[in-house]
């Protein structure tokens, strides 16, 4: 496998506890915090489990956003891509279904996408998960919220009757347990979460007023040393209204969210990935399992309303041991839900001071 050419020396916390536990067939409930890991934690013993002379579905790999859909899949075939005839396919909504189609005449070992389309693709018999015995839900507990799990239990239904079930996330609030219960409830779990956040992540609040938030960005980017920013608005127009402004301002951004058609999200994120702009604005679709090395500060433009999207938005800097810095813009209306947050998490986020020590994000 392509383990040391990923330059993955030794393994983290989480791969060591979960590879052998997959690979021994056990079901698994792994709770790691973000950018620990997790990933590969779940591709290596799939990897290692796939058949390739057997030329049908095995392995089902199901993530709430087309983004990390690509993201995954493009991580398996790194890691994969020693093992001969291995054949990995990536399907999402927003793309073409003949493709799709097209594809599944040829043999396909792993399927890595986003449950609505695979959902479609073998509900029109096209895509056989008849012999499909692994099921890993990345990000879990978004797969089980309601926008998503009624699609979930019927491809569950659809796989082996016999299979081997891995929820992965770095947050599972209780309503992941009924679905434990009835589908796994045998699982051994995993929790390395001893303190919610991340040590490496730097916290701090700015009280603001709604119309003040523009200037006060402006005043963040002048200061601080941003290697790439991901800034998280709560909805989709005020994203696209941020972004111009943004621009206007004189900075390079880009935006993505989950109204824009698939080529311009798949482009923004290429481009971003690559460095090509600094900054990009975005609301939650882009705030789970995605891992770009290089973001150091991610800035809560408007602030979230549970402690579950807090930690998966700040866990997009700081990862795998790196530094970041989370500032969050904090109007009278949000002072409750800080405060609740806080508490959640056990966790002090501070008011911002007039300097930031770069060694605290800069690594
Ligand atoms: N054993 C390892 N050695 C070095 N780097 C690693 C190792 N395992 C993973 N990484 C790197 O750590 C980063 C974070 O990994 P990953 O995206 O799997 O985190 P995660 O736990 O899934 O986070 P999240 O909860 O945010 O999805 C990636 O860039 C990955 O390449
Ligand atoms: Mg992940």
């Amino acid at each position: 496998m392509g383990i040391f050419e990923k330059g993955f020396e030794r393994p983290s916390p989480i791969q060591e506890d979960a590879i052998p536990t997959i690979l021994a067939g056990r079901d698994v409930l792994a709770r790691a915090k973000n950018g620990t890991g997790k990933t590969a934690a779940f591709i290596i013993p799939c990897l290692e489990k796939v058949d390739t002379s057997l030329n049908h579905i095995q392995i089902l790999m199901l993530v709430p956003t087309r983004e990390l859909a690509l993201q995954t899949s493009a991580i398996c075939k790194e890691i994969g891509k020693h093992l001969d005839n291995l054949q990995i396919m990536v399907t999402t909504g927003g793309t073409n279904l003949k493709d799709d189609i097209m594809r599944l005449y040829s043999p396909v070992h792993i399927v890595v996408g986003t449950p609505g389309r695979i959902h479609d693709l073998s509900d029109k018999k096209i895509a056989d998960l008849g012999k499909c015995n692994t099921i890993v839900m990345d990000e879990a507990d978004k797969l089980l919220s309601p926008e998503f799990q009624e699609v979930l239990e019927a491809l569950i239904s659809k796989c082996a009757p016999k299979r081997q079930i891995m929820l992965f996330s770095a947050t599972f609030p209780v309503t992941v347990k009924g679905f434990k219960e009835k589908h796994l409830p045998n699982a051994h779990i995993i929790n390395l979460m001893d303190e919610l956040t991340l040590r490496g992540i730097t916290q701090y609040y700015a009280f603001v007023e709604e119309r003040q938030k523009v200037k006060c960005l402006n005043t963040l980017f002048s200061k601080l040393e941003i290697n790439q920013s991901i800034i998280v608005c709560n909805s989709v127009n005020r994203v696209e209204l941020l972004a111009k402004k943004i621009t206007e301002l004189g900075y390079s951004c880009f935006y993505i969210h989950a109204k824009m058609k698939q080529a311009d999200r798949n482009r923004v994120f290429h481009e971003f990935r690559n460095g090509a702009t600094r900054h990009l604005v975005c609301s939650d679709l882009f705030t789970r399992g995605i891992d770009i090395q290089s973001v150091n500060v991610v800035i809560n433009f408007d602030f979230p309303k549970n402690s579950e999207t807090y930690l998966h938005r700040i866990g997009r800097s700081g990862r795998f041991g790196h530094l970041g810095l989370a500032i969050n813009l904090i109007t009278y209306d949000d002072r409750f839900n800080l405060y609740r947050i806080e508490q959640e998490l056990g966790t002090e986020i501070k008011p911002i001071p007039p300097v930031i020590d770069r060694n605290l994000y800069c690594r």
